[in-house]
């Protein structure tokens, strides 16, 4: 999608340096910033680190990285790059999709030029994926259904190009509507506020960020239509891992009404999971919840603490949503109820 204008990806194949490019997530949106390398092991951070995250942009990541570890160091690609990159982050199965493709690819010894083209079509497909369900997404919510909450950043940041929960509301602007979006903030890593909001506002889409906990009062005042949200990984009987505050959000809906629907690509569906049960949830670092970042009156990134020392955290990064509490999955097949 747009940013300022011109055209990017979260994370392509840069032609200039034969290497991966990917915006860095975490300086957005004070900064807009791309970064460049040909080393598997700058991908690989770029996950753990969060510079590239959202499930769909983990795969494509790791799919671009595993290209530049065939090319780079070929003789370990199996034994250390494959468990580096599978290592990175845990909840997101596009993650071992991506990989499971590249080994595939390996295992039939191509040019470094046929793994790099493996990993552009990995990309292009998810790509596709996204533009593709956004029209199913729209035809559901093209039922007088126009202020959509969405949670976390399911745009075109998390999922290389179009986003996931965003595609929909992309193609009711391109078909002349004009949809209005509840963004949640999304403690604690505020992917809503930082990266969601300023996606919409880039492309000129009407959208209010608001405090988590005023989702389900909202829905209550009969100011929410619908809710759209992605997924990092769906179980076979429709359960779906995704930002934390989203199971909540799915209680509140239940209660009021509200359909609500996850928008993913088939790449974040998890066949070998029975249930929401056996989705492994990250646990990430208490900092997350004991600091904040943000400019100050200088214009400065700063990086303070919001919490007394010595208070630990609880950071679960994602929940999980039981199938029975959703109105329907689409996906670039269409829509699933599970
Ligand atoms: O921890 P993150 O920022 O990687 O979590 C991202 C999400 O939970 C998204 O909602 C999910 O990956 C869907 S992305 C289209």
């Amino acid at each position: 999608m747009r940013v300022n204008g011109f055209h990017f990806r979260a994370v392509n194949w840069h032609v200039e340096s034969d290497g991966m490019q990917w915006i860095d997530q975490r300086l957005l949106p004070h900064r807009f910033e791309q970064l460049v390398s040909n080393h598997p092991e700058d991908a690989a951070v770029a996950i753990e680190s969060m510079q590239v995250r959202g499930a769909p942009s983990i795969g494509a990541t790791a799919a671009y990285g595993l290209a530049l570890a065939w090319k780079k160091d070929k003789e370990q690609f199996f034994d250390h790059w494959l468990p580096r990159f599978r290592g990175t982050r845990p909840t997101a199965v596009n993650l071992f999709h991506a990989c499971d493709m590249m080994k595939r690819c390996a295992e039939t010894y191509p040019t470094t030029s046929q793994m790099i083209e493996c990993a552009q079509g990995y990309a292009d497909s998810e790509v596709e994926a996204n533009r593709r369900m956004g029209g199913y997404m729209a035809e559901l919510l093209a039922v007088g259904e126009r202020r959509i909450l969405t949670h976390c950043n399911a745009g075109w940041l998390a999922a290389v190009d179009w986003g996931t929960a965003t595609s929909g509301i992309y193609h009711l602007v391109q078909a002349g509507e004009k949809p209005f979006v509840w963004v949640d903030e999304t403690r604690p890593r505020l992917q809503g506020a930082r990266l969601t909001a300023w996606e919409l506002s880039q492309e000129g889409i009407g959208c209010r960020i608001q405090a988590d906990g005023a989702a389900a009062w909202m829905m209550a005042n009969g100011k929410v239509d619908a809710i759209v949200v992605g997924a990092d990984r769906i179980a076979a009987n429709g359960d779906v891992a995704n930002k934390i505050g989203t199971y909540a959000l799915s209680l509140a809906a239940r209660e009021h009404g509200i359909p609500m629907y996850v928008a993913a690509p088939c790449s974040s569906f998890d066949k070998g999971c029975p249930s929401g049960g056996d989705i492994p949830i990250e646990q990430r670092d208490d900092d997350e919840v004991l600091y904040m970042d943000g400019l100050d009156g200088a214009g400065r990134l700063q990086h303070v603490r919001v919490a007394a020392p010595g208070v630990p955290a609880n950071n679960p990064a994602f929940d999980v949503t039981p199938n029975a509490n959703l109105s329907g999955i689409i996906s670039e097949h269409g829509l699933w109820r599970g």
